[in-house]
């Protein structure tokens, strides 16, 4: 295990606070944020992520909550990333998908990483500006809940061309994903939509539907934000097993499930998003490069 060069260091150290203009890593970036915390937004990141890449695109994962990184363990993805002519190393989860997160940066998942602003907006800039990504069609960005620094940096560091808000059913979802769009609309990145999760459960055994969280409050929030409805993903065993396992819902076989089809549908939304009509990659989002 190569740990002389170890990429743990660096961060603290760098220098260039100056404003770098905005780099575009990717055809299109993506950020999937919530108002609150714990509604699903690394599920959605990840199992998204892995879903473009099995459509053939190319995709970065950036888990952008650097305090609290959960996506190591969502795709079960650990090592070191290392630093090759000044650049950080993204890990490869697969040939299609490239990922880097502070879990990569940490000995261990026990340990905390103490970073207030200055920090975050340097780590973040470097995660774009001092990072080998390669071409990517898609980068994803997991954010933390709110719009603290994280944000704030990607949104003006990164210029995404989109955004994703996972939300939950309460009534509550309705204030925090008003606090998402407001902030969208003051950093300028248009809004894909709004993703009600862990909506209604159905009993596995007695087939009894019961909705937990209530049910329809992403919807409200949409209708009355005026941004598109996405759809609802389930409260599901599955899920929150695939989560703990390391083991993305679209790989291992479980793509007649619910929630399979859930992430399904949010691939193909961001896809119509940006009016690509294939549902796997052609040569025509490379040319579409540079366009925007
Ligand atoms: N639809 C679902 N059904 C069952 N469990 C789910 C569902 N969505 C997410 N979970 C589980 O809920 C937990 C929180 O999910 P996740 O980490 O994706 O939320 P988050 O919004 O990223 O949280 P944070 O705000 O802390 O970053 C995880 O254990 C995940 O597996
Ligand atoms: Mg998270």
């Amino acid at each position: 295990m190569a740990t002389s060069n170890r990429a743990e260091t660096k961060i603290p150290l760098m220098t260039h606070h100056d404003a770098a203009p905005p780099k575009m890593l990717a055809t299109h970036s993506i950020i999937v944020m919530s108002g609150k915390g714990g509604v699903g937004k690394s599920t959605v990141s990840a199992n998204l992520a892995v879903a473009l890449s099995l459509k053939g695109y190319a995709v970065g994962l950036l888990d952008a909550d650097l305090t609290s990184p959960s996506i190591p363990r969502l795709l079960s993805l650990f090592g070191n990333v290392e630093c090759q002519d000044n650049q950080l190393m993204p890990i490869s989860y697969s040939e299609k998908l490239k990922v880097l997160s502070t879990g990569f940066l940490i000995p261990s998942s026990d340990r905390a990483i103490v970073w207030r602003g200055g920090v975050k907006m340097a780590a973040i800039r470097q995660f774009i500006n001092e990072t080998n990504w390669g071409a990517l069609d898609f980068l994803v960005v997991d954010l933390p809940p709110g719009t603290g620094d994280e944000p704030l940096s990607i949104a003006q560091d990164l210029r995404p061309d989109g955004a994703l808000i996972v939300t939950t059913p309460q009534a509550v979802a309705l204030v925090s994903s008003r606090k998402s769009v407001d902030f969208l609309r003051k950093v300028g990145v248009p809004v894909i939509g709004i993703i009600e999760n862990m909506s209604g459960y159905e009993c596995p055994t007695c087939g009894t539907h019961v909705d937990i969280f209530q049910s329809g409050g992403g919807e409200r929030s949409a209708k009355e934000l005026g941004v598109p409805f996405i759809c609802r993903i389930p409260l599901d065993i599955a899920i929150c097993e695939s989560g703990d396992s390391g083991k993305p819902i679209g790989e291992n076989g479980a793509q007649a499930s619910c929630s399979a089809e859930s992430i399904n549908t949010i691939a193909r939304n961001v896809l119509h998003f940006y009016g690509i009509t294939e549902d796997v990659r052609t040569e025509s989002i490379t040319k579409q490069r540079g366009d925007k």
